[in-house]
Parts: structure tokens; C-alpha cells; sequence
């Protein structure tokens, strides 16, 4: 199992950004044992219904905070407040990782009896951390989508993937594979492009697809615009018979070992401003179908070794600029403008078509469809 130093990433281990570290669903006042980044944490709903993310171990005696079924603490409830007490001695932690209680003890309480509480938000379903090897402040927003509050879109529910036993890097080179689109998923690619700029890393592709037959034997054509938010969110809008929002998540558990979810956000199937019973069933058939397009790419991740050196043909795509680009993560944000540098700017492939204006974003997605047909009849 290939790591980090393996692929020559940079100087951290686990590379900085957002990351889901739950489906907000699962979070509830009974703690929930995670681990992420090497790391053990304590994850748990507050009475307030703030979730709340700790370091696992108590600074007392070190005894996992979520990890315990059988103490009396656990059996009349570990959660008071926002606050969480330890199983073993029942020292009390607040939502700031502070020690405000310290039963059957009248001194005041040290100021080193405190667990880290880490950065956390609720959004899109989930709970995304910020993760920072040195320690600043988020370098860009938690991942959002209008879409989320929109009453004519269906949310979506999470697909619990598991852990991958793969670098995340392998994951990433998928924002620059051109040539996997055809033999893995039936996409013919009409266009396709990568841009990198900053923390995203854009792929614009189009064209018709094998499995999408009208019943005139017509291929209509797809058009998705994803990008990478930072190194741990995917997001990725689709244009075709229905407007859709694929959401891939991935965030490191150990080094060389992954962790993935899955969703899919659909404007109203039956082009209600308000979201039916129907339409929700529908969108949950679409996740399904979506997920089995994503599964072609798991199958894939989960047989092969570790891609350290890839032959790249100039046709394939720009996977040397997409890991100069996912490098700057892993490396101190005062060494940021190196990688980008030499990754930012936009690349197509060799022999393929760059993405057509009305694709770039300034137009809607749908209006891009539409003018891909046209010239596609023409
Ligand atoms: S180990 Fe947590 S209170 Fe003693
Ligand atoms: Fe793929």
C-alpha cells in the first residue's frame, strides 16, 4: 500500500482542506468514535443541536470518549449540554474541549485538562472538518450549494461507501482522465478541458452516452462541469435530461487508506417548484444509477497498485498539472504559489476538443446542452 511519501506529495502526511468526517444524520447525543488523518476523534450532537468534535483520548487517563458501552456514565447519558463526560472518571468537557467539571474534586480545575476541539460545520447533510497541518485559519468557504435550500430540488441522502485501501491520489487523477470516460462509463467525449486555479480543479466535459437512449434511438448529450473543492470535495453538475448535482467525498483515514460517500441532488423531476412524493423517488432511483457509474471507477481503485509514475500520453489528460495542483496541500501555504505556478491555466488534451464557451460557467449548464445539440445536428 503505496503513502503519501510514496507519491512525493510534500511535507505533510495529510493534506490541508474541508473534509466530511459524517453524514450529520448518524450524529446524535450518543457519541460517535471516527477516525480520520491518523487520528481518534469524539464526535457528538449537543443539546443545542451543535455538533461538537473532539480529540478522542481524556487528558486524565486517556480513556476514549466515545469508545465505551458499560460505564454508568454511557448507560445515564454521556451528553450534558453541549458538554461530554468521560466514561471512566466522569471528567466533564465542554464544546470548546475545556475541563468544566471534575466530580469529587473541590481544586480548581488545570488548566491542561483539555481535549482539541476541532473546526467543524454542518452542511449539505454532512459534517465537514478543517483540517490544517499547520494549524490556520479555513483557507476558503465549507463546501455550500444553493441547491441544498432550494424547495425544487430533492436532498439527498448519503451513500456510506467505506474505506478504500487506496492513496487519495488515485481518486484525484480522476479529474484529468479523459480516456477513462469512453471504456469505463460508454461516455463519448465531444469536448473535454481542465482548469486549475487556486484550491479547484475543474473538468469541463461533453458529449452523448451509451446507456442515455431515447426511445428515437437518439443519444442525448451530457454535460458536467465538476470540480474540486480543496483536496477532500467533489462536486459535480450535470446537464442533460435532468439538472443534477453529483456530491463525492473523500477523506483520508489512515495514510494509503480512504474513506467515501456518495449523493446526488436532482431539480424536481417533474419540474414542480416544490419538491412531490414522486419526485423523491424518482431522485432516489437517479443516486442509485449514479452510484453505479461512481462503482465502475471503485471496481477499478480497489484491484489496481498504486499509480506512482503513470505513462501519461499526451491525449490522456493533464494529470502531471492535476498533481502539481493537488501538491500544494500537502506542503505549507507559504510554498502555495509554487505548485500553482506551474499547474494553473486550462488544458485539453491532446486531439480533443476544448469546452465550448456556453460551457464555461457563463451560461446556464442546460443552455450549453442545448447548443451541443445544435451543433451536434448540424
Ligand atoms: S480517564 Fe477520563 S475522567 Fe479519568
Ligand atoms: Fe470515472
Amino acid at each position: 500500500m503505496a503513502g503519501t511519501k510514496d507519491y512525493g506529495l510534500g511535507e505533510f502526511t495529510y493534506p490541508r482542506g474541508w473534509f466530511m468526517v459524517a453524514d450529520a444524520a448518524e450524529v446524535k447525543d450518543k457519541p460517535l468514535p471516527l477516525k480520520f488523518f491518523g487520528q481518534d476523534f469524539a464526535l457528538y450532537r449537543g443539546k443545542s443541536g451543535k455538533i461538537v468534535l473532539l480529540d478522542a483520548f481524556c487528558p486524565h487517563m486517556g480513556t476514549h470518549l466515545a469508545k465505551n458501552t458499560t460505564s454508568y456514565v454511557t448507560h445515564d447519558g454521556q451528553i450534558e449540554g453541549d458538554s461530554i463526560r468521560c466514561p471512566y472518571h466522569g471528567w466533564r468537557f465542554g464544546a470548546d474541549g475545556k475541563c468544566n467539571e471534575i466530580p469529587f474534586s473541590s481544586l480548581p480545575i488545570p488548566k491542561a485538562a483539555c481535549v482539541r476541539s476541532w473546526p467543524v460545520v454542518e452542511r449539505l447533510g454532512a459534517v465537514f472538518v478543517w483540517h490544517d497541518p499547520e494549524g490556520g485559519e479555513p483557507e476558503w468557504d465549507a463546501p455550500d450549494l444553493a441547491e441544498w435550500n432550494d424547495a425544487g430540488w430533492v436532498r439527498h441522502q448519503w451513500d456510506h461507501l467505506g474505506q478504500l485501501k487506496c492513496h487519495q491520489q488515485e481518486i484525484i487523477d480522476n479529474i484529468a482522465d479523459c480516456t477513462h470516460l469512453q471504456p469505463v462509463h460508454g461516455s463519448i467525449v465531444n469536448f473535454f478541458e481542465n482548469e486549475f486555479r487556486g484550491h479547484l480543479a475543474i473538468q469541463r466535459q461533453g458529449g452523448p452516452h451509451r446507456t442515455l437512449v431515447t426511445s428515437d434511438g437518439k443519444s442525448p448529450i451530457l454535460i458536467t462541469d465538476t470540480v474540486y473543492h480543496g483536496p477532500g470535495v467533489l462536486l459535480s453538475r450535470m446537464s442533460g435530461t435532468h439538472d443534477a448535482v453529483i456530491l463525492i467525498m473523500h477523506t483520508s483515514v489512515e495514510d494509503g487508506t480512504v474513506q467515501v460517500w456518495h449523493a446526488l441532488m436532482v431539480r424536481s423531476p417533474s419540474n414542480s417548484p416544490k419538491v412531490t412524493a414522486q419526485d423523491t423517488e424518482a431522485a432516489r432511483m437517479y443516486q442509485a444509477a449514479a452510484l453505479q457509474a461512481f462503482s465502475q471507477d471503485f471496481e477499478v481503485w480497489s484491484n489496481k497498485r498504486p499509480c506512482i509514475n503513470g505513462m501519461f500520453m499526451p491525449s490522456d489528460g493533464a494529470f502531471r498539472k492535476a498533481r502539481l495542483w493537488y501538491k500544494q496541500f500537502y506542503n505549507p501555504r507559504a510554498k502555495k504559489e509554487e505548485f500553482l505556478k506551474q499547474s494553473e491555466g486550462v488544458f485539453v488534451p491532446a486531439g480533443m476538443k476544448a469546452a465550448p464557451e456556453a460551457a464555461r460557467g457563463n451560461v446556464s449548464l442546460a443552455d450549453a446542452v442545448a447548443a451541443e445539440n445544435q451543433a451536434q445536428a448540424a
